[in-house]
């Protein structure tokens, strides 16, 4: 089965490229297919960066640019889209982007392998903030380049170019012309059927029809699981269902008792939401894997995907929230922690989709906090996750809802220490009482990110610091630590 044409804008062209597998990565069509090596090849599993390119997608009159690990990104996926790459950011006459100019002044470059990933994240970096007069800080700087790794040269220097891009002479994209390419290819595409290796259907109801009609095919949203099958598993799929071309899939409503997330809608704008109505949660989101990857992974994907250590299920439960399953029958509603029935195993039926996530408001008087525990602070799955939303009244628990990650085969709730807690009164001894409950709920497993014995004592631990945070005693902890530099 052949799959459609792909088309994409890049330098200011069109580029079309056909017979492309519906597997085949963006990174290998740009090195092998294209020639365009300067992007580079580090660990081919969306973790280090050196593979960042970024995508330009029609956004109003303008452009909204995303920075995305091309290493786990199927090709086919940015057909429609805008793409640089490291050889696309230099100017008409040679002059090198602020990116890679600030980069060259601030000495952020040794052997160089790294060295085009940082550029390009720090190119999203100068499209998405320096061009719209917004500041460059050092947290935002960190945060956006917390999916590059680095082991030559050391953070600083590339911190300081971050910061340094606005100081130089601006360099600007013809959004106007770029948004006008992208019109045309949208409306050429409308014209064709979706057909192929590699269906993209661009409504709700057409993806609906082509889940049922091809039950067999991979369904696929933003790669960053199912990319790494591909890389490290060499899996080959026959057909390909991308759901992230549906428009309504993309959208986050505001209702007065929910918020509807789109299942198609990127961690980042998804995180972005939720931080709005909740700015506890800004480092929790912060901590979800690197900016490229939350750019191109869903939150539908990874509620689909169910992995028990997975970040948003946990807090998705504390939070109460419902899923949205769809197919051409109808639609279905559950808490999100019965779509899950074993390990990687959930209640999909083989013509259903994950379609929405309906997130509560915050309830009055709620207190809620999401802890992860990792091996590495940035760009790491946890080894355990424990998210609380408890609300008090006259003293005592009137609600609370407990999701854990890292401790059953699936993501879970945790009934046991919940009602441990309902209708209690919130002191020290009930707390302490819920911290043994909890700690006998799960029997965790031993495995690389942690032992057994480690993640129930962790589990009970990280209820007691909500404790203490409840109650104003902050314990200091590495969400507060500031790292100041001394002056040389
Ligand atoms: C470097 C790296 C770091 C990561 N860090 C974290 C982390 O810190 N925390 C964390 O939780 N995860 C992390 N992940 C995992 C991954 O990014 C998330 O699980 C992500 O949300 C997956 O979304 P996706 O859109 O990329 O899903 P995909 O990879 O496209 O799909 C995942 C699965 O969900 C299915 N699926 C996708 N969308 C739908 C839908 N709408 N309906 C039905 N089925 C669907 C697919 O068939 C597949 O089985 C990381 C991944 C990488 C590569
Ligand atoms: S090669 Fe490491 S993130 Fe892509
Ligand atoms: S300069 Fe060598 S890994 Fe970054």
């Amino acid at each position: 089965m052949e799959a459609r044409t792909i088309r994409f804008i890049r330098r200011g062209e069109l580029v079309s490229l056909v017979n492309v597998p519906p597997e085949r990565t963006l990174l290998e069509v740009l090195r092998e297919d294209l020639g365009a090596t300067g992007t580079k090849e580090g660990c081919g599993e969306g973790d280090c960066g050196a593979c960042t390119v970024v995508l330009g997608e029609a956004d109003g009159n303008g452009l909204r640019y995303r920075a995305v690990n091309s290493c786990i990104r199927l090709a086919h996926s940015v057909d429609g889209l805008a793409l640089w790459t490291v050889e696309d950011l230099h100017g008409a006459d040679g002059a090198l982007h602020p990116a890679q100019e600030a980069m060259v002044r601030c000495h952020g470059s040794q052997c160089g392998f790294c060295t085009p990933g940082f550029v390009m994240s720090l190119f999203g970096m100068y499209q998405n903030h320096v061009c719209k007069g917004q500041d460059v800080t050092r947290e935002l700087a960190q945060q956006e380049l917390s999916g590059n790794l680095c082991r030559c040269t050391g953070y600083r220097p590339i911190l300081d170019a971050a910061q340094q891009m606005a100081q130089l002479p601006a360099a600007r994209v013809d959004e106007a012309g770029i948004a006008r390419q992208l019109e045309a290819l949208r409306l050429q595409r409308d014209q064709q059927p979706d057909t192929g290796a590699y269906l993209a259907p661009a409504t709700l109801a057409a993806l609906l029809a082509a889940r049922a009609q091809h039950p067999d095919a991979q369904v696929v949203a933003g790669c960053t699981d199912v990319g790494l099958w591909v890389t490290k598993m060499h899996r080959q799929f026959a057909q390909v269902l991308d759901v992230t071309r549906a428009a309504e899939l993309r959208r986050i409503e505001t209702y007065d008792s929910h918020i509807a997330i789109g299942a198609a809608v990127p961690l980042a704008d998804a995180f972005a939401t939720l931080v709005a109505e909740r700015p506890q949660l800004k480092t929790f989101a912060a901590r979800f894997a690197g900016l490229p990857v939350r750019n191109s992974g869903t939150l539908g994907g990874n509620v689909a995907n169910g992995s028990p250590i997975g970040d948003s299920m946990p807090l998705l439960i504390a939070l109460g929230a419902h899923v949205v399953l769809m197919s051409e029958r109808g639609h279905r509603a559950m808490p999100l922690e019965d779509v899950y029935t074993g390990y990687r195993k959930n209640v999909l039926a083989a013509d259903e989709i994950v379609a929405w996530i309906k997130v509560p408001r915050p309830g009055e008087g709620e207190f809620l906090r999401a802890y992860k525990i990792s091996k590495r602070y940035d760009d790491d799955i946890s080894a355990v996750c424990l998210a609380v939303n408890l609300a008090v009244q006259d003293g005592v628990v009137r609600h609370v809802s407990i999701g854990a990650g890292g401790v059953a085969a699936t993501p879970v709730r945790a009934v046991q220490a919940e009602a441990a807690l309902r209708g209690q009164p919130w002191n020290a001894e009930t707390v302490q009482h819920a911290i043994d409950t909890l700690r006998a709920e799960f029997q965790p497993i031993s495995d690389m990110r942690a032992s057994s014995a480690y993640r129930s004592e962790v589990l009970g631990n990280l209820l007691r610091r909500f404790w203490l945070e409840q109650q104003g005693l902050q314990q200091m902890n590495l969400e507060n630590f500031q790292l100041v530099e001394a002056a040389a």
